[in-house]
């Protein structure tokens, strides 16, 4: 497989205080991989320093055979890395389409290629496309989580960052946002998936890193780690049975 993301050693800090130590992983072209832990661990964190919004104190980032490290949070997106932050974050007074319009901005020279991409966007998500005159804060939470996933989208990202798409949405809007993000990557597009939610986490991704108090304390495919002990008292505790139950 062809190596599309790579992190060596992360040292993530705020300040002075520390999030995040040893952070070490991959992601491979075409791949689903997710981050889980509870919430707390560091998932966020350590998204945030793939996508620009947060410079380690040390280790190393790479994409697609480029040194990232340093680079600021415009300069990944142009070069392929979109992020869907926490808690959506559309812009509630602007229309759908307007907040679609925002994710294409590296495109935003070409008024075709944005057109395009729309028509893709709405292709893909119909619902958008029937709301899309609609100011966004007007929108469920599913459909500003789909609006969110466009605007990533709108980028034409090869590496797709979620982080808990599927927080505080009812379970059948969940399950649509995960067959969402199963289509997105049959498309093409590579995901890095962070989720609390970690039945559905290890049942869309192929591979997955656990997350305890800032440190990856296992990995592996994700068939392994529903059944990892470590994975089970680590990061679900008390609740972990209950929800691996269908
Ligand atoms: N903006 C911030 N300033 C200071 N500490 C933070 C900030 N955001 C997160 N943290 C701390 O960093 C650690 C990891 O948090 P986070 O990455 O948000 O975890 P997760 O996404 O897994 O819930 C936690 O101890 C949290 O309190
Ligand atoms: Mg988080």
């Amino acid at each position: 497989m062809t190596e599309l993301l790579v992190a060596e050693g992360l040292e993530l800090a705020y300040g002075e205080i520390p999030a995040c130590r040893g952070i070490t992983f991959h992601v491979d072209q075409g791949e689903i991989v997710t981050l889980i832990g509870a919430n707390g661990a560091g998932k966020s964190t350590t998204l945030r320093a793939i996508a620009g919004a947060l410079i380690p104190r040390a280790g190393m980032i790479r994409f697609r055979g480029q040194d990232i490290t340093r680079l600021p949070s415009y300069e990944r997106t142009r070069l392929g890395i979109a992020l869907v932050p926490e808690g959506r974050r559309v812009f509630p007074f602007l229309t759908a389409r307007e907040n679609l319009e925002l994710g294409a901005f590296k495109y935003r020279n070409d008024k075709p290629k944005v057109s395009t991409l729309l028509d893709k966007i709405f292709a893909m998500f119909p619902r958008l496309s029937e709301r899309s005159s609609q100011n966004a804060g007007t929108l469920s939470g599913g459909e500003q989580q789909m609006l969110a996933l466009g605007r990533a989208m709108m980028s034409e990202p090869y590496l797709l960052c979620l982080d808990e798409p599927s927080l505080g949405l009812a379970p059948m809007v969940v399950q649509d946002i995960f067959r969402t993000i199963r289509s997105i990557n049959a498309a093409g597009t590579t995901v890095l998936l962070v989720e609390q939610n970690a039945r559905y986490a290890l049942e869309t991704a192929s591979r997955g890193y656990v997350l305890q108090t800032g440190s990856i304390i296992a990995s592996g495919p994700c068939a392994k780690l529903k059944d990892d002990e470590r994975v089970r008292e680590a990061y679900l505790g008390g609740g972990a049975k209950k929800l691996f139950v269908s």
